[in-house]
C-alpha cells in the first residue's frame, strides 16, 4: 500500500500505485492558528492488513513544514502499525547539501534528518542522486537504502534524441566527476570537469577548467549535475563552455528546483536544452520516478 501526502503527491501516488498494482491512501494536513502543522494518515485502519507500506514523501518545496509532516506521518504509521514493513521514498532529499560542518559551530543537517528517520524502524529508504552518497553512507549505516541514479537514466534519454558522437560530458564541479566519468566511460565518450569555488561567506561562485582541454573540438557538451537550484552553477558552466567554442549545450540534472526563474538564467547563459526528472514538479521533466521505482520496489 502506498501512503502519500494529498496536496502535492496525489498524482505521484496514483501513478505509482497503478504501476505497482496496489492501493494507496493519503495523508492530510491541518494548520493551526499558531503555525503548527498536524499530519493525519487517512484510512489508517486499511494499513493493518498490508504486508508492506511505502510512504512516498516529497520534502520540497515548503521544506521545513514538510520535514515535520514527514516525521509526524512516520510517528502515526508506527503508532498504529508498529510491526509493519515500512519503506520510505524521498524523491528529493532536502537538507542533504549540508553534509559536513563547513563553518565552525554549524549543524550537520544530513546526519540530523537521517537520525530522525532511523528512529522509526524503516525497512528501506529509496533516494535519488543524493548530493553526496559517500556522506549519506557514512551517516546512514543502520539504514537499508536503495540509491537510484537518475543521471544515468537522463543520459540514456539524451542519447536517444540528440546526436552525441562528438560530445563531451562535463561535471560542473568535482563532486559530480565520478558519476560523469562512469557514464562517459560506459558510452566511450570524453569527459572533463570544471572547478567551482564558492566563497562560504559571500556565496559568490567562480568557474575554471579542471584540466587543460580544447573545448572547441566538440560540437556539444552535456553538463550533468545532481540539482539545479538557483541555476548559478549550471549557468557559469554553460557560459564558460560556450565562450570556449562549444556549439550546443545540453544541461541535465536529477532535481530541478529552478528557484527564482533559474531556467531563464540558464537559457540566457547559453543552455540550448534542459532536462530533468519529476522529483520536483517542473516543466522540463522527462523522467518520472513512479515509472522507475517499481523495478526497485519489486526487487
Ligand atoms: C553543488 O555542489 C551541487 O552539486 C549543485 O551544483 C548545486 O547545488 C547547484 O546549485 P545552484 O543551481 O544554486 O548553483
Amino acid at each position: 500500500m502506498i501512503v502519500a501526502a494529498p496536496d502535492y503527491a496525489k498524482d505521484n501516488a496514483v501513478r505509482l500505485a497503478s504501476n505497482l498494482g496496489c492501493n494507496y491512501t493519503l495523508i492530510s494536513t491541518r494548520y493551526f492558528p499558531n503555525g503548527e502543522v498536524l499530519a493525519r494518515v487517512n484510512e489508517v485502519e486499511k494499513l493493518r492488513d498490508v504486508d508492506r507500506i511505502i510512504l512516498f514523501f516529497p520534502t520540497y518545496p515548503n521544506t521545513n513544514d514538510r520535514i515535520l509532516m514527514l516525521f509526524e506521518s512516520l510517528e502515526a504509521i508506527r503508532h498504529y502499525i508498529p510491526g509493519s514493513k515500512l519503506e520510505l521514498v524521498i524523491p528529493y532529499f532536502s537538507y542533504s547539501r549540508q553534509d559536513k560542518r563547513f563553518l565552525d559551530g554549524e549543524a550537520l543537517t544530513l546526519k540530523l534528518i537521517i537520525d530522525f528517520i532511523s528512529v522509526f524502524d524503516i525497512s528501506r529508504i529509496y533516494i535519488f542522486d543524493i548530493h553526496s552518497l559517500e556522506s549519506f553512507k557514512k551517516y546512514a549505516k543502520k539504514l537499508d537504502y536503495i540509491h537510484i541514479s537518475l543521471l544515468h537514466k537522463l543520459f540514456e534519454y539524451i542519447k536517444n534524441i540528440h546526436e552525441i558522437d562528438n560530445a563531451i560530458l562535463v561535471a560542473p564541479d568535482e563532486g559530480r566527476l565520478n558519476t560523469v566519468s562512469d557514464i562517459a566511460e560506459k558510452h566511450s565518450l570524453d569527459y572533463t570537469y570544471l572547478i567551482k569555488e564558492r566563497d562560504r561567506y559571500t556565496g559568490k561562485v567562480t568557474m575554471k577548467p579542471g584540466e587543460e582541454i580544447d573545448f572547441s573540438k566538440y560540437n556539444s557538451a552535456i553538463i550533468l549535475d545532481d540539482e539545479i537550484s538557483t541555476g548559478g552553477t549550471m549557468a557559469l558552466a554553460s557560459s564558460y563552455l560556450k565562450k570556449n567554442g562549444v556549439d550546443t549545450i545540453i544541461a541535465a540534472a536529477s532535481h530541478l528546483l529552478l528557484i527564482s526563474g533559474a531556467d531563464k538564467k540558464l537559457f540566457n547563459s547559453g543552455v540550448d536544452f534542459l532536462y530533468g526528472s519529476n522529483t520536483i514538479l517542473n516543466p522540463y521533466a522527462v523522467l518520472y520516478i513512479e515509472d522507475i521505482l517499481p523495478e526497485y520496489i519489486k526487487d
